[in-house]
């Protein structure tokens, strides 16, 4: 099965260019918020970095989410799209100064600190402006993930966060200083993660760092359980909102949590993953010495993830009805691994065909980058195109 698309429409559009259907977008913030409101302590901040196209977020916005950033720049974007600031939370292992200064003067709701050094400047430069920062320490639980290696980043081995054994210690150092307020506990364990197991160990470990602390008299009021959980990539199409029910009960069910706490979420591709694909025509199908490549206008420029991380993107021939061909599916870039799909069955393929490139509405037209020379892909929402 196919997904919809209004391919009479994107007749007039430069090629690629993101599409993002609305509805796919707003039924997936609607059931998070459907989902959310079961428990009356969970609060979901859309991590940014994986879309920040300025329509996308506008709509985020509106359903009422907040944010999670990790540069200046994404803060800058979330605050032009009208979030609050009071639900801006601001990660990141490596904040510059003028960063931390923007988060400051805005009065975001926590900065999530990696390290004493770090801390040490949020503290110098709030007490410059007479302010007080909240901050929330991140802590690397030592949890591995089911994903892949390049975006697991709970382990001791990643350079993310502070080691539970220094917890301790952050934490005087925090408690010693006049303008950073220790508010909470921020884990991230990795991302694209669909086994459910993963995320009870983590709420494991988050539930024996609060039992040490609680031995201190130590009660946080926030904890951050990051973001993480996986889309169907091989199927778009039968499960295009990902089972936030599972999700959240999860932690609603293993987290230990004392009266009062909040948990917060930073979901980035389960919010905008599965709303967008990169629309593709072919230039050219040539015949190679014992297989046929389809080679599109988009490249690895558009969409990395198939070269960077080897991930998997469906790719539907949405303008062919016709029988099924095999094809090598490529980019036009300047690389060998600038390929979408080896062996790929396609309705058979002509120059111009429109292709689709699914589940491409996370780390998609974010991670588009101007190599060759080449434009940026354009995006656009379902509803605009009339
Ligand atoms: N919070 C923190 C601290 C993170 O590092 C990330 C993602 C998120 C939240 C959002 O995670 P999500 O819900 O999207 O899994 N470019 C890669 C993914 C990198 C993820 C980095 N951190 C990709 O294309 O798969």
């Amino acid at each position: 099965m196919k997904g919809k698309f209004p391919v009479s429409k994107f007749e007039k559009i430069q090629t690629p260019f993101y599409y993002y259907d609305t509805e796919v977008l707003r039924g997936t913030l609607s059931c998070i918020n459907k989902e959310v409101a079961k428990y009356n302590n969970f609060c979901v901040h859309y991590a940014v970095k994986a879309n920040a196209n300025p329509k996308v977020l506008s709509i985020i916005r509106e359903s009422g989410l907040g944010v999670d950033c990790v540069s200046g720049g994404e803060v800058a974007a979330s605050l032009k799209a009208g979030f609050p600031a009071g639900k801006i939370v601001f990660a990141g292992v490596g904040k510059s100064d003028c960063e931390i200064n923007l988060g400051l003067e805005h009065d975001i709701f926590c900065f999530n600190v990696e390290s004493i050094p770090e801390l040490e400047i949020i503290n110098e430069l709030a007490a410059a402006k007479g302010k007080v920062a909240n901050v929330a320490f991140r802590i690397n639980p030592n949890v591995g993930a089911h994903t892949h290696a390049k975006i697991t980043t709970g382990l001791a081995e990643n350079k993310f966060g502070i080691s539970m054994e220094d917890m301790d210690k952050v934490i005087d150092v925090a408690l010693a200083m006049n303008h950073v307020k220790f508010v909470g506990l921020h884990f991230h364990i990795g991302s694209q993660i669909l086994d459910m197991g993963d995320f009870v160990a983590l709420c494991n470990r988050v539930n024996e760092l609060q039992e040490k602390l609680y031995a201190r008299q130590i009660i946080v009021e926030h904890i951050n359980v990051g973001g993480g959980l996986g889309i169907d990539y091989e199927h778009p199409n039968r499960q295009s909102i990902p089972d936030f029910e599972s999700y959240f009960a999860t932690y609603a069910q293993h987290l230990k949590l004392r009266p009062r706490q909040m948990v917060h979420f930073e979901l980035g591709r389960s919010v905008t993953g599965q709303c967008g694909s990169l629309i593709s025509r072919v230039l050219y199908v040539k015949q190679g010495t014992n297989k046929q490549f389809a080679i599109l206008d988009a490249g690895m420029t558009d969409l990395i993830r198939p070269a960077m991380y080897q991930a998997y993107h469906k790719i539907e021939n949405i303008s062919s009805e016709e029988p099924i061909e095999v094809y090598d599916v490529v980019g036009p870039i300047c690389e060998s691994s600038d390929v979408f799909g080896k062996a790929i069955d396609l309705n058979k393929v002509k120059r111009g065909d429109f292709m689709a490139l699914r589940s491409a509405g996370a780390y998609g037209e974010i991670m588009a980058s101007g190599y060759n020379c080449r434009e940026l892909p354009k995006g656009y929402l379902s509803e605009e195109l009339v």
